[in-house]
């Protein structure tokens, strides 16, 4: 400064000594320093008017630049930069700042300067814009239009009106560094941003900011990438593939959003240091090459749903938080399981699923509910079904590692590419169901013995394209797949249509004769009578067929013989892995001693078991007694539990049939019936159940019901929902059990007529009377165990005067006419209720009330009924982010067991297994 100020004198002194040519020139220039104000006065004088709080050497009037204001640099008489970082100033920014052309960078962080920021649309030499930490309120559009000279932006912790990032960013070209943490940035992250050459800095954290990482990011060099803990609701989402194709990156921030699918390999990135995933929906293995990663300073996975062995890291002085709600199959490292490995390398095909992610947990597939998964008794899998689960992406050739499977449904899904011929290597693969699929490729010969279902994959075995034949045969694999489709001789074609013909005749044929003979012996049972003995307080089980029915006797027949056929030849194949030998039986029951019965029903008689470790029910049925319909039902019973399988659904771990008896085995559910615990706590000297358990009891039952009715493989009717049928394990979680008179629903239509069954009080009004069964059905029964939930009495109660006897209707005129005695007359008595309950139960009541609606349209599906509970199921979880689906996540189950443990300390084995 001093230097120049003396240059000033000299020249100002002796100006004509100078050469004219150059003094044109240096006159100019001199001019502003020597005495002529800057042209930026004015503006400047604006922004000290503007702004108050800052330098005493601001005075307005006076030349910004010579002397120049404190914070304020100048060149050539021009501004170049204000840096007045943390100076305790407020005010605004006014519009005039867009008029000082020279300046290169404004650096205004941490004040209190409020207001818009205005357009400086002008300034295309400004390189450095921070203003983090101030209080604007918003940022007009276009405001980076013109700042094409831009190099680092800071805008962190602005309380602005919501924006986003558009297009005119993309013109500063040289932009290394875009930082606006935690200021209300809205939208997409725009593909520009991948092809900023410089860019190296993108920290976009605390916004509410939602869609995927774009993958214009590939290949770019960007070292730091923050974009964590967005607030908006759907937060940041998608796969985070392209991370492993932005090889410069050193610290990767992502933790608290919503990123989901695996970590992609990530062997190209060599410098990274900090790796934060943590808080998101994270699947699969962790890849090797982020464990073998040495530059890792810090990594955080936890609260995502990685799988596959526990990670073992190379480098050693990193600190990590990867174990906290993470579904690893081991804790200690080293490898998983093998049937967990080859489960993991299916789901891999599959993208890894979240469902399967949430519900495979730990290092055994078989015995804890693993979705899709069904073994025998030696812990082998022999069905693997994943069926109607939406998946996408391949089948994986690892599907052949599982030497015992039977059977493989992979129907109703999103799958591309080929049947892989590794599958055919399967020695014991029975059912190779892959319907209605994006399939291609060309089938794999697999042998005689396998039934492929493979319609509804318009593009798959078509791999010659001009396959000659008619535009109306595409999809002819059959269930013949010896036979591709090189029959294409017309003439060849015609026979195997007769040759169906005739085989559908004979088939219609024996059908028919079959029901004949079955009708025949079914009445001869009637009138014999069918000697059931049925537990005192039980409503009695009816099995009555209406005469009126054999009016539509020849569909009836058809259907029935259709399904009844089908599954037993499933029962066949299937039943055989899940044998268990009846001395097994005999030592786990200590030889079906009388101290070991549960409970005894009219089909036969339960026990408890311990079969090599395991606590079992064991279902004994009464063969001489039962004859024919005991028979039916249990293969019923082991067809429809070998089809589904879920948490909330009661499993069958075996079976024995030794032509004398016919034993089904159960998982054993210590608590009882919720009948029990509804109706008969007092003489079992029980607590009552609490309003939440009785929630959490109906959100599971509603849950279990909703799978069968759409979620499994087929839809499935349960016929006889009530409370003895509900089964309550160590902490109050509920399952569905008995599915001796499951129905399948035919699949597009699911509304047949059949033989009536069920319990009296629970049958829809529809059912009852003209013996149509849909899925409906079931959600009546449902609606009436709420009402008993929540009234805690019975739904026919003979003690009660006749018009209060039948709780559903007493339930349904009070709660719609006389809604004020509602709570007082209906409500179990001894529920304790604060207010957020009592609306939780209102809601219910609603729900009940309308489940039980005398048509059957009228009543609303049961995933509906899921949804309505479980959010108020929810309300009553300590932490609110815990889906219900996760509930086992660690923090909630042993808060959940603690305050169960109390209610049941008086919870003895004496409990009755009711089975009807
Ligand atoms: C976000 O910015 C506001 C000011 O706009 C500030 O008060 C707050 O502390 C910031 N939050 C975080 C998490 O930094
Ligand atoms: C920016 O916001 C506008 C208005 O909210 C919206 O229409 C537009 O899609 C957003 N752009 C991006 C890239 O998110
Ligand atoms: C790593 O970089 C190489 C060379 O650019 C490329 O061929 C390879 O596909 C990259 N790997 C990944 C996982 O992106
Ligand atoms: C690791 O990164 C997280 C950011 O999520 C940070 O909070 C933590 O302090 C870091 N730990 C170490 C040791 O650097
Ligand atoms: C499948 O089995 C083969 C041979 O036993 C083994 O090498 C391979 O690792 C297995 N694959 C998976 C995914 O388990
Ligand atoms: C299959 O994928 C398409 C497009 O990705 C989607 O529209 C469709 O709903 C999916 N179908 C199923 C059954 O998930």
């Amino acid at each position: 400064m001093a230097r120049r100020r003396k240059q000033c004198l000299v020249f100002a002194a002796a100006p004509r000594v100078l050469f004219p040519f150059l003094a044109w020139l240096f006159v100019l220039d001199l001019a502003w320093q020597c005495g002529a104000a800057s042209p930026d006065a004015d503006a400047m004088g604006d922004l000290a008017r503007s702004l108050s709080g800052h330098p005493s050497s601001w005075k307005s009037g006076s030349d910004p630049c010579s002397p120049a204001w404190e914070g304020v640099t100048c060149s050539g008489g021009r501004v170049t930069i204000i840096n007045l970082v943390s100076k305790g100033i407020s005010g605004t920014l006014p519009a005039s700042l867009g008029k000082l052309t020279s300046l290169t960078s404004i650096q205004l962080q941490r004040n209190s300067i409020s207001g818009p920021l205005p357009l400086i649309g002008d300034l295309s030499s400004l390189q450095f814009l921070y203003l983090d930490g101030n209080s604007f309120d918003s940022l007009p559009d276009g405001f980076f239009s013109g700042l094409s000279g831009l190099q680092k932006v800071s805008l962190d912790d602005l309380p602005l009106a919501p924006w986003n990032l558009s297009q005119d960013i993309s013109a500063a070209v040289g932009l290394e560094e875009l930082s606006a943490s935690n200021a209300s940035l809205t939208g997409t992250l725009p593909d520009f941003l991948g092809s900023l050459p410089n860019l190296n800095l993108l920290r976009l954290s605390y916004n509410q900011l939602v869609g995927s990482l774009p993958t214009s990011l590939a290949g770019s060099g960007l070292q730091q990438l923050l974009l964590n803990n967005q607030k908006s609701r759907d937060m940041l989402s998608g796969r985070i593939d392209v991370i492993g194709a932005m090889p410069e990156l050193i610290m990767v921030w992502l933790q608290s959003n919503a990123f989901s699918g695996p970590i992609p390999d990530l062997s190209n990135l060599t410098a990274l240091a900090s790796f934060n995933l943590r808080d998101n929906v994270l699947t699969g293995v962790i890849p090797p090459s982020l464990a073998t990663c040495q530059t890792l300073k810090n990594v955080t996975l936890s609260n995502n749903l990685l799988q596959g062995p526990f990670p073992q890291f190379a480098s050693k002085s990193v600190s990590l938080d990867i174990n906290k709600g993470n579904n690893f199959c081991n804790s200690g490292g080293g490898p998983c399981d093998p049937r967990v490995t080859a489960l993991l390398a299916v789901a891999e095909g599959f993208g890894y699923p979240p469902l399967l992610a949430k519900s495979w947990q730990g290092d055994e597939p078989c015995g804890n509910n693993w979705l899709g998964i069904t073994c025998d008794s030696q812990k082998s899998i022999i069905v693997l079904n994943f069926g109607s689960q939406h998946f996408s992406g391949f089948i994986s050739p690892a599907f052949a590692n599982f030497t015992s499977l039977r059977q493989l449904y992979l129907s109703n899904n999103n799958l591309t590419g080929p049947i892989p011929d590794s599958l055919t290597q399967l020695p014991q693969l029975q059912t190779l169901d892959v319907t209605n699929n994006d399939l291609t490729g060309k089938v794999p010969q697999f042998s005689h013995s396998v039934a492929l279902k493979l319609d509804g994959n318009p593009n798959l075995g078509s791999d010659s394209g001009s396959s000659g034949g008619g535009p109306s045969s595409p999809g002819t694999p059959g269930s013949s797949p010896g036979t591709s489709d090189q029959s294409g001789k017309s003439k060849s074609s015609l026979g195997m249509i007769f040759g169906i013909i005739i085989a559908a005749l004979v088939l219609v044929i024996c059908s028919v004769a079959l029901f004949l003979h079955y009708r025949k012996k079914k009445q001869q049972e009637k009138f014999g009578g069918v000697p059931t003995e049925t537990p005192p307080n039980e409503p009695t089980v009816v099995s009555i067929r209406s005469n009126g029915m054999n009016a539509n006797g020849g569909g009836l027949g058809a259907l029935y013989t259709q399904s009844s056929a089908e599954s037993t030849s499933a029962y066949v194949v299937d039943a055989q892995g899940m044998y268990m030998s009846i001395q097994s039986l005999k030592t786990a029951t200590n030889n079906f001693s009388e101290d070991n019965i549960l409970g005894r029903g009219g089909f036969g008689v339960v026990y408890k078991g311990d079969h090599s470790g395991t606590l079992v029910a064991v279902k004994k049925n009464i063969c001489d007694i039962m004859g024919k319909k005991g028979q039916e039902e249990f293969k019923a019973e082991i067809d429809t539990l070998r089809k589904v399988r879920h948490r909330n659904l009661v499993a069958l771990l075996g079976y024995c049939d030794d032509g004398q008896e016919r034993l089904l085995v159960y998982e054993y559910m210590p608590a009882g019936t919720l009948g029990q615990h509804l109706f008969e706590w007092q003489s079992r000297n029980e607590p009552p159940l609490t309003w939440k358990q009785r929630l959490t009891i109906s959100l599971d039952v509603a849950r279990g019901i909703e799978y069968l009715h759409s979620l499994a493989q087929e839809s499935f009717i349960h016929r006889d929902l009530k409370p003895s049928n509900i089964l309550l394990d160590k902490d109050l979680r509920a399952k569905v059990s008995d599915f001796g008179l499951v129905k399948l629903a035919a699949d597009n239509q699911k509304s047949m007529m059949t033989r009536l069954a069920g319990t009296f009080g629970y049958l829809a009004p529809e059912y009852a009377t003209t013996g149509k069964v849909s899925t409906k059905v079931d959600v009546y029964a449902f609606g009436v165990i709420l009402m008993e939930i929540i009234t805690g009495r019975k739904v026919l109660d003979e003690s009660l005067p006749p018009e209060e006897s039948h709780l559903v209707t007493l339930f349904r005129r009070v709660f719609s006419h006389e809604k004020d005695k509602f709570l007082n007359v209906m409500v179990d008595q001894v529920l304790e209720l604060d207010e957020e309950a009592h609306k939780s139960l209102t809601e219910v009541a609603d729900l009940a009330w309308h489940c039980t609606a005398r048509e059957s349209y009228q009543r609303p599906d049961m995933s509906h009924a899921v949804n309505k509970l479980a959010p108020l199921v929810e309300q009553w979880r300590p932490t609110a982010c815990v889906d219900e689906d996760d509930g086992d996540s660690t923090l909630s189950l042993t808060q959940r067991l603690e305050r169960w443990q109390h209610d049941t300390t008086t919870t003895t084995d004496s409990f009755g297994y009711t089975f009807k």
